[in-house]
């Protein structure tokens, strides 16, 4: 890989200084390139750093963060991932700890294409680092759960510093749709809410109302069960200007929406709305209705429908967001039905031994039955419509919404004595053999 050539260490000069300084203090790239570039790239080049400009005003602060010498790329350098202007490579921190480092993709799509249409290779690669730059700005003016954390940035050395970034950032794991479905569907809700929170802040963040341009799974990955954002570099806080309503189609491959012209000539809450359609399109399809707690269905299916025909602002899917979670953690969602704890007999002071437990899915653990509860009488719930239970008991593990984990089996087997655990029990099961 053409990063692994980069001297990382002592040798390196850590030119770590005021970006958005820098920036600003740089001659133009037809000054410093010495030999003239084609005017089209020269074009592009100007494109970039203008827009490089209007996110470093505003934004001058002291820069902390990382040298170049601190991060040591692993042997190997894992490659993470790569998309067609950048690549990320596994690295770890010298006082311990691991991150991702992103820079230029040389080999990719971006730069080759470049490179075919004006054989210029310092050029596209300062081309494509324009871009990363454009992306470690965003992220060092926009804070957010939702949003990949940088560490730092540091320069490779030589004549062009700001071609050769890396952007330091917090590790995290490429995001796999598929792997998701299998997941439980209360972790799949946490990535749908996390994703509106994320475009909550976005809509009203401290620079505008923010569009994630390329907007798809893989500009995101997974910290911690977390969804967090990654791609930043085709982020916009533009919105067009326009003369009629007209000029203001949000188009999309299967749908398009007629939008307003404001009366200050601007197609206002464009970038809100492309954001939660693509929301839709890409995660909550997928993601938010299928085995979800019954009751909860029709609130699923409102905001599906609400997202999908874009009647809903990002505010209003917040709200219904959080009223689901409300829902679900109060546990209001059970109302009504059949109390079955009554057919259980509860041991204080016991627990079963786990090698008992059998399959279930959608489990938190792939050795048994772990299922995320909202208290005894819905694992007994759970226990009496699954024909393999006979017994469950209440984990002190718990969920992000502070639920608690009950492990269900299937033959009853010796009980242990733990004085902090509760065995339930099915009364139609034999107790003979145990006590
Ligand atoms: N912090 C990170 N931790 C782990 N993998 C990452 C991280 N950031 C990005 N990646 C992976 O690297 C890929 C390329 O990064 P990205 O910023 O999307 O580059 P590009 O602009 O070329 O699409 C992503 O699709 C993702 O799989
Ligand atoms: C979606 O919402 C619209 C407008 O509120 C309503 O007319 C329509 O019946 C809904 N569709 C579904 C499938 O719920
Ligand atoms: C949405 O919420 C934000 C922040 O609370 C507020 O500033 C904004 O006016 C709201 N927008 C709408 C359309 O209600
Ligand atoms: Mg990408």
């Amino acid at each position: 890989m053409e990063a692994g050539g980069r001297r990382w260490g002592a040798a390196l000069l850590p030119l770590v200084l005021l970006l958005p300084l820098l920036l600003l203090l740089l001659p133009p790239p037809v000054l410093r390139a010495g030999s003239a570039l084609p005017p089209g790239l020269l074009e592009e080049l100007r494109q970039r750093r203008r827009d490089l400009r209007r996110l470093a005003a505003g934004g001058a602060e002291a820069e902390g963060g990382l040298r170049c010498g601190d991060v040591r790329r692993e042997a190997g350098g894992a490659v993470l991932g790569s998309g067609f202007t950048k690549v990320v490579v596994r690295a770890a921190l010298a006082g311990g700890g691991a991150v991702a480092l992103k820079s230029v993709h040389g080999a990719g799509r971006e730069v080759r294409r470049c490179e075919q249409r004006y054989g210029e290779p310092a050029g596209c690669r300062r081309l494509a680092a324009y871009k990363l730059l454009k992306e470690v700005m965003l992220l060092r003016r926009l804070r957010h759960p939702g949003i990949v954390q940088l560490h730092g940035q540091c320069y490779d050395g030589g004549g062009e510093p700001e071609a050769g970034v890396t952007a330091v950032l917090e590790l995290g794991a490429p995001l796999e749709m598929i792997q998701l479905l299998q997941t439980p569907w209360e972790e799949r809700f946490k990535i749908c809410l996390g994703l509106v929170e994320l475009l909550f802040y976005l809509a009203h963040s401290p620079l505008g109302s923010i569009v994630l341009l390329d907007f798809q799974p893989r500009q995101f990955v997974m910290v911690d069960g977390n969804l967090k954002v990654t791609d930043m570099d085709d982020a916009s806080t533009e919105e067009p200007s326009c003369e009629e309503d007209n000029d203001c189609t949000l188009d999309f491959p299967t749908k398009s929406f007629p939008l307003q012209c404001s009366s200050a000539g601007k197609c206002k809450g464009i970038n809100e709305k492309r954001n939660l359609f693509n929301a839709y399109r890409y995660f909550f399809t997928y993601l938010l209705p299928h085995s979800a707690p019954p009751t909860l269905q029709p609130f699923l299916s409102d905001i599906l429908n609400a997202t999908g025909n874009l009647q809903y602002g990002i505010n209003e899917t917040l709200r219904a967001f959080e009223k689901v979670l409300h829902l679900y953690k109060s546990g209001l969602y059970l109302q009504k039905r059949p109390l079955l704890l009554k057919d259980y007999i509860s041991l204080r002071g016991f627990r079963t031994e786990e090698a008992e437990a059998y399959k279930c899915w959608p489990s938190y653990s792939h050795l048994g039955c772990l299922l995320s509860v909202h208290s005894p009488e819905e694992a007994a719930a759970i226990c009496s419509s699954q024909p393999k239970c006979q017994s469950f008991i209440i984990t002190q593990q718990r969920t992000w919404t502070g639920r608690p984990l009950a492990s269900f089996q299937s033959s009853p087997t010796d009980l242990i004595p733990d004085t902090t655990a509760v065995v339930y029990i099915k009364r139609s099961a034999s107790l003979g053999r145990r006590l």
